[in-house]
């Protein structure tokens, strides 16, 4: 028994797979499709709202030092997906890499946890959504009713409890975006990354554009002082105050290791997949720290505790031509975010379905369109539920955590491998290994400590289903256990 949860799959038979044409997907997607996939999913709710409360909650201007530390942590992690991914370009990401250095019980732990990560984030930038069209719609006159946009329970982020909205009975506009996600991805991955294609150019022009635009109205008194002093409790400003918002703005960088679950549509993986994942990362990182430098310095960071914080800095500054825009590109940003989780997930569900982890429907291929078509609908049905009724503040800080916990698996998996496999060949080789990838899981597993404990007892709780299920199910039906009787 304990053989089985510690066996590894093994690296010869990654390879192959890896190489496989007979999975079903199709090979469509360029170096330059993968670098969008990345930003489509990483720009997108973390900039355009939790930036208004990490600012004026936590770390004030000093925010901009919250998103270096957090994209220090991404950048590491980012490095450590590079080197795994052009090693093993599988679509399982986090999950077949922890299977192939821990064994079968870890990465089934690890693809649980990514389940955190992708589908939850789906949902929850959803709800983000759907904020924003009824707020755009209700600026053309067009109001909807309160119980069809708001979930029954919120939660409120600073007394950390949950609270019965009210009238809410569901929200309706964040299930319909995954609806239309669904649709889209079952369709084709050539189509939906034509369609991330424009929605990453539209948000990319909202931003820089803003960036353009306030920089002529930089007011220095703004960023004194830089670093709020702490008032009292922990978190709330001075240094410990930073950290939080980092914690917290880390949200805005996850995603771009979504691109590693394109593995097997893309044309040239080994090369490709670095340059997706690093070059989206890195592209990012530069816009958010320009954006954080922008709009501390255009508004007071006390006027920015708003869900639509860089709409309330142009306002500020009587810019009011380039509010309406940039609720588009916020809507561009999520719509974006929300497409590439989708894609994801089901991918990783594939893999997980192949190995013999899940039930063999998740790893059905359409004829025609080549997709995972019904782990697509699977998820996109799950999204659903949990983006109507379920509340957002408490579900981000809960996908960070899974982020993070994945994040700190690949650093791990490269220490591994490395001492196994050390003449295997790397086509990216992560620059100052041990101590980047150590560097990688300190800064992952400290970010973590940050969070709140709504998310770690809720990561209790789901880790406990993911046992549940594992050994009803996986453990049972695990193709390399039956390989290897
Ligand atoms: N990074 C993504 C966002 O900020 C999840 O919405």
């Amino acid at each position: 028994m304990t053989n089985q949860l510690f066996r590894i799959k093994p690296y010869n038979q990654l390879q192959a797979e890896a190489k496989s044409t007979t999975t079903g997907f199709k090979r469509a997607l360029s170096a330059t499709n993968l670098i969008t996939l990345g930003i489509g999913a990483i720009i997108g709710a973390g900039i355009f709202v939790l930036t208004g409360e990490v600012s004026a909650n936590y770390a004030g201007p000093a925010i901009i030092i919250s998103f270096l530390i957090a994209a220090l942590a991404c950048a590491a992690a980012g490095l450590c997906y590079a080197e795994l991914t052009s090693m093993i370009p599988i679509s399982g990401s986090a999950y077949t890499y922890a299977y192939a250095t821990i064994g079968e019980l870890f990465g089934w732990v690890i693809g649980w946890v990514l389940i955190v990560e992708y589908l939850f984030a789906a949902s929850t930038v959803s709800v983000g959504w759907s904020g924003y069209v009824v707020s755009l719609f209700g600026n053309m006159g067009i109001h909807f009713p309160t119980a069809l946009t708001t979930a029954p329970v919120v939660y409120n982020d600073v007394t950390n409890g949950f609270e019965m909205s009210q009238g809410g009975i569901l929200n309706i506009p964040a299930m319909l975006i995954i609806f239309a996600v669904t649709v889209l991805l079952v369709t084709g991955v050539k189509e939906s990354a034509r369609f991330n294609n424009i929605i990453v150019f539209i948000k990319l022009f909202v931003i820089i554009t803003f960036i353009l635009v306030g920089v002529f109205y930089l007011n220095k008194a703004n960023w004194h002082p830089f670093i709020p002093a702490n008032q009292g409790s922990f978190g709330k400003f001075g240094f410990s105050g930073i950290l939080r918002g980092a914690a917290v703005i880390f949200f805005a960088y996850i995603g771009f290791d979504a691109v590693s679950t394109a593995a097997q549509e893309s044309k040239n993986p080994q090369r490709d997949l670095p340059i997706g994942i690093l070059g989206s990362l890195l592209v990012c990182t530069i816009l958010y720290i320009l954006v954080a430098v922008v709009l501390t310095g255009i508004v007071p960071y006390t006027k920015l505790g708003v869900p639509d914080p860089i709409a309330v800095g142009v306002d500020a500054i009587g810019v009011t031509w380039l509010s309406p825009l940039i609720k588009i590109g916020a809507i561009a940003g999520l719509s974006s975010v929300i497409l590439v989780m989708l894609l994801g997930q089901p991918r990783i569900f594939f893999v997980m379905a192949k190995d013999g982890l899940l039930p063999p429907v998740f790893a059905r291929m359409h004829p025609k369109f080549k997709t995972p078509y019904a782990a697509t609908i699977i998820v996109g049905l799950m999204a659903m539920v949990l983006a109507g009724l379920f509340p957002i503040g408490v579900l981000s800080k809960l996908v960070s955590l899974g982020t993070l916990l994945a994040f700190s698996s690949i650093c791990l998996a490269i220490l591994i491998l490395r001492k196994k496999q050390p003449d295997a060949h790397r086509p990216f080789k992560t620059p100052f290994s041990p101590y980047i990838p150590i560097f990688g899981i300190v800064c992952c597993l400290g970010v973590t400590t940050f969070l709140n404990l709504y998310a770690w007892m809720a990561m209790g709780i789901w880790l406990c289903v993911g046992m549940v299920v594992y050994f009803t199910y996986g453990k049972k039906h695990s193709a390399l256990n039956k390989a290897q009787k």
